[in-house]
Parts: C-alpha cells; structure tokens; sequence
C-alpha cells in the first residue's frame, strides 16, 4: 500500500552530477537546475556558505577561512561530505516540484569508474534524501537525451567530453558495445592553456581566466580569421598584475595536447568497433555531446582525423542530464541497458 502511494505521489529525479556542472531533471517539469560543481564552504564554521553559481565567482577568490571546492574531479566523487551536502543542497531546491516525498533517482555516472566510485554517488545521493538510486552510464545517457535510437539493432559513436572526463561508446540494441573513458577532457583544456601561458609569458592566470580564453579563443582546428584577446594574471618575475594579449593560434597551439589525446581515443574505439556497426557510424555520423563539444573545429578536426561526418547534438550540455530524465520513463531500460549499470538501493 505505501509502495503504491510513493509510485503514485513520489517524482522521479534523473541528476547529472558532473565535475563541472551539475544539472537535475524532473519527471513532469523537465530540467530544473543546471549549475556548476562548486561548494564555498567556512572552514572555522564548518558550514556550507554558498552552493552553484554563486559559489563558482568565489572559485580562487577565497580568504582563509573560506574554501571554494569542486567536490567532483574526472568524473567521480572526490570529497564525499560535501558532494552528499551539495545532492542534498540541489534536491532541496527542487523541493517544490517532488514533494515532501523521497524520490527515485536516476544519475549518470562515467564508465570504467570502480565499485568504490559507484557506491560513493549511490550512498551520497542516498544521504542526500534519494529513496532508490539508479546509476545510467553517461554515454548511455548522453545518447538517449541526443534522441540517439540506442534500442535499435544500429550502431551509434558517442563522444560526450565532460570537465573531467571524454566518454567515447559505441551503443546498439540498449547497450555499450565498447567504450573508452579518458580522464581528459574541459579541465585539462584550461590546465594546458594555464601551462602555455606560464611558460611563454612567464604569467600566471586562475583557472577561471583559461576556462574563459578556452571558450572565447580556444579552438581544435585552424580558425579563417585570427583574433585577439587580453589576459590579466601575476607576472611571475615581477609578482604584479599585468596584461598580455594572447592570439586564437596561441590558444590552439596549447589545446594540441588534450585535443590530440581525445582525437586519438575516438580513433581507437573505432578501431575495436565490429565492421557492421562501423558502416552504421559511417553512414549516421559520430555524435559529439557535453561542453566540450562546444570547442570550436573540435568537430571538423574530428571528422577530419577519422573520415566520418560528426555532428554536435543540439544542447550539448543538457544531454546527459534528459537522458537521465527519459530513462526514468521507462526505468526498467536502465537495468536493461549495460551490463554494468546495475540497480543499487
Ligand atoms: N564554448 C565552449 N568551448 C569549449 N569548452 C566549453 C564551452 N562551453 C563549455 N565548455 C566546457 O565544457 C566543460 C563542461 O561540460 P559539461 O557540463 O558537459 O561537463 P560535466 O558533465 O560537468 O563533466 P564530466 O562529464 O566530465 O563529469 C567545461 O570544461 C567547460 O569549460
Ligand atoms: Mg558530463
């Protein structure tokens, strides 16, 4: 009687908890949250002081007693406490459309990440007030919410390039044929620009600084006009401020590295994929979702490097989180899905 009274009453919720962002759909509402993956925490006070965006313009803006942290890092949980505060932070926000209810949760979670790394976003997501949690491999997802047909006997190349992780699957008939997950993605891009900077300019630039030169300048193929942007950080000889002025090539000639090793994981799957699902990739294309996707020429680079036609799915940075939210539809695809996304409650 209960069990039907929560089946009936209780909302489903499908969490993307990615390292950069994390996004919460809701059964009936679609997306309700999107924001990034970052806690401001009081260290005297041991109290969380900001949550998502606002916590995100604290990040390399702290005084001591305060710390901006992103708890998730290549993909996986890497400060337990404060993701389970931050789940719960986020399921609290979206009280108003689940109800006083626990929900079900659906997340997504990266491949290849260990039974330790599994139980650490269930038991958080659990603690964070989650009634039954129910793990979706990301590509899995990332394809469904591209309205990929992934129960069909096709083969589909899913690219999905996260903060913290680049997750290339091949998927037919509702599961992952082969898979490579690379713990190299957004993150990395802004550490290789921080990097080349350091050492051609001998400055010093925050994290913020390179994501934005990343999405403003950065680019994976060689763009027809060249431009200009300013860049403020400490002069590494002098210790002060200063402003140099940083070319799109220069921006590129960082992103060799990260790009390359994310260029060279599609080709290996490719590699490992069974010739008839290849013809299906050949003829539909690869599809590129997550934010990384939005690096300018990633996707003609790509199409060059492998021969295919590639495709960046509309709203790249929402794929994972409404595939997420569809597998809710019909949760008994998700146990059905891949071998190992398996039901833990
Ligand atoms: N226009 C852009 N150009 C290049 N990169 C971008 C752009 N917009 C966003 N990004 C990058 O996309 C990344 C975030 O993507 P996304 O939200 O898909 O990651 P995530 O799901 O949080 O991470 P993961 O899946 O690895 O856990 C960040 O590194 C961000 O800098
Ligand atoms: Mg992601």
């Amino acid at each position: 009687m209960f069990n039907f009274f929560l089946r009936r009453f209780a909302r489903d919720i499908g969490i993307d908890l990615g390292t950069a962002n994390t996004l919460v759909f809701i059964k009936g509402h679609g997306l309700v949250c999107q924001e990034p993956t970052v806690v401001a925490f009081d260290r005297d006070q041991e109290q969380i002081l900001a949550v998502g965006n606002e916590a995100k313009l604290m990040l390399g803006r702290t005084p001591g007693n305060i710390a901006a942290i992103r708890p998730m890092k290549d993909g996986v949980i890497a400060d337990f406490d404060v993701t389970e505060k931050m789940v719960n932070y986020f399921i609290n926000k979206c009280r108003r459309y689940i109800g006083f209810l626990a929900p079900r949760v659906v997340v997504g979670i990266p491949t290849g990440v260990t039974d330790v790394e599994r139980r650490a976003v269930t038991d958080a997501a659990r603690e964070a007030g989650a009634r039954e949690v129910f793990l979706l491999e990301e590509p899995m997802a990332a394809a469904i919410g591209a309205g990929l047909p992934v129960q069909e006997p096709t083969g589909n190349l899913i690219v999905d390039i996260g903060g913290g992780t680049t997750e290339v699957a091949v998927i037919s008939l509702g599961g992952i044929v082969t898979s490579r997950s690379l713990r190299v993605a957004g993150d990395e891009m802004n550490e290789a620009i921080g990097q080349y900077i350091k050492k051609n300019y001998n400055l010093m630039v925050g994290e913020q600084t390179a994501e934005e030169i990343k999405k403003k300048e950065g680019s994976a193929y060689p763009q027809p006009m060249e431009s200009f942007i300013d860049v403020r950080g400490r002069d590494l000889v002098t210790g002060l401020p200063k402003v140099i002025s940083l070319s799109s090539r220069e921006v590129m000639e960082a992103l060799t590295e990260p790009v390359g090793a994310i260029v060279e994981a599609v080709k290996m799957t490719l590699e490992k994929t069974p010739p008839e699902l290849a013809a299906d990739i050949l003829d539909r294309g690869i599809i590129m979702t997550g934010g990384g996707a939005l690096l300018k020429g990633l996707d003609q680079l790509l199409s060059d490097e492998t021969e295919m036609p590639v495709h960046v799915a509309e709203d790249p940075l929402t794929c994972v989180v409404r595939g997420t939210g569809m597998a809710l539809e019909t949760l008994n695809l998700i146990n059905r899905s891949a071998a190992s996304s398996r039901r833990v409650s």
